[in-house]
């Protein structure tokens, strides 16, 4: 079974369709890409997916469970996670104070209170700010870092609620091409932790890191599937040719 399905998805706004009938699919532990032209109904889909809208027609299951008519919260305890809408940095407190914030929100009280789990907490920040490069950073306001170590503190964050699957839309807008080489290279290892669906425009970034590919045109899923084959897709060379 697939951790993510995504059967006859729409969202429409008014006379709009932002998003007509999506079926995809992405497995454990998958890095899978979701691109295309502006407007063509990649943030609703994620929208849909982390229950910032509710779809007009279709189901969404993640791990068998429907989470179609879930609130965000509860997609999140469901094992959703979204960076910018449920994690979002603290500008004006510690790098260390916002990865500890992200890291007690997935706590209960009671574990909060046992000092032993203040020291597990500890070594879990630093392990999340090595892991994304911020340690020299942990004593430094968080709107102090460069907007692309804020986009990796968030990501961190994100992670922190021990999602099985994470949403990204455009991670790396923004980033100068070193970050945005590192990015990609601090992704990778969270492979092992849980699956990522990813919006971006840069198709070499995309294509580096993606097992998997769903191509979206004008609210139309084109293609969806390995990266190789989509890639080679003769509507998707079409889409791109004529609009990016
Ligand atoms: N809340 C809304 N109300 C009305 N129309 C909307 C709303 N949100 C999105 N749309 C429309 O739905 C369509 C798809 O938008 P969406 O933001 O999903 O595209 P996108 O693929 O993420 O584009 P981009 O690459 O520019 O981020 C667009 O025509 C957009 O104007
Ligand atoms: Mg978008």
């Amino acid at each position: 079974m697939s951790l993510l399905q995504v059967r006859g998805v729409s969202k429409i706004y008014g006379t709009l369709t932002a998003l007509s009938s999506a079926d995809m699919v992405v497995d454990d532990h998958e890095f899978h890409g979701l691109i295309g032209p502006n407007g063509s109904g990649k943030s609703t889909l994620l929208k849909c997916l982390a229950g910032a809208e509710i779809p007009t027609a279709g189901t969404i299951h993640l791990a068998g469970k429907d989470i179609t008519m879930l609130t965000p919260q509860e997609r999140s305890r469901a094992g959703l996670s979204l960076k910018f809408q449920i994690t979002a940095i603290l500008p004006e407190i510690a790098v260390y104070d916002n990865m500890l914030i992200a890291l007690q929100a997935h706590q209960s009280i009671w574990g909060l209170l046992r000092s032993s789990s203040r020291d597990s907490l500890h070594a879990e920040v630093i392990h999340y700010l090595d892991r994304f490069r911020l340690r020299e950073r942990q004593y430094d306001l968080a709107g102090e870092l460069s907007h692309g170590q804020q986009q990796w503190l968030e990501i961190a964050m994100a992670l922190a609620l021990k999602p099985r699957l994470l949403l990204l839309d455009e991670p790396t807008a923004g980033m100068s091409p070193q970050e945005r080489r590192a990015t990609g290279e601090l992704l990778q290892p969270i492979k092992a932790q849980c699956s990522l669906l990813i919006v971006e425009h840069d198709l070499d970034f995309i294509k580096d890191i993606c097992d998997s590919l769903t191509v979206l045109d004008q609210g139309q899923i084109i293609a969806s599937g390995r990266t190789q084959d989509v890639q080679n897709d003769a509507r998707v060379k079409e889409v791109y040719l004529a609009h990016v």
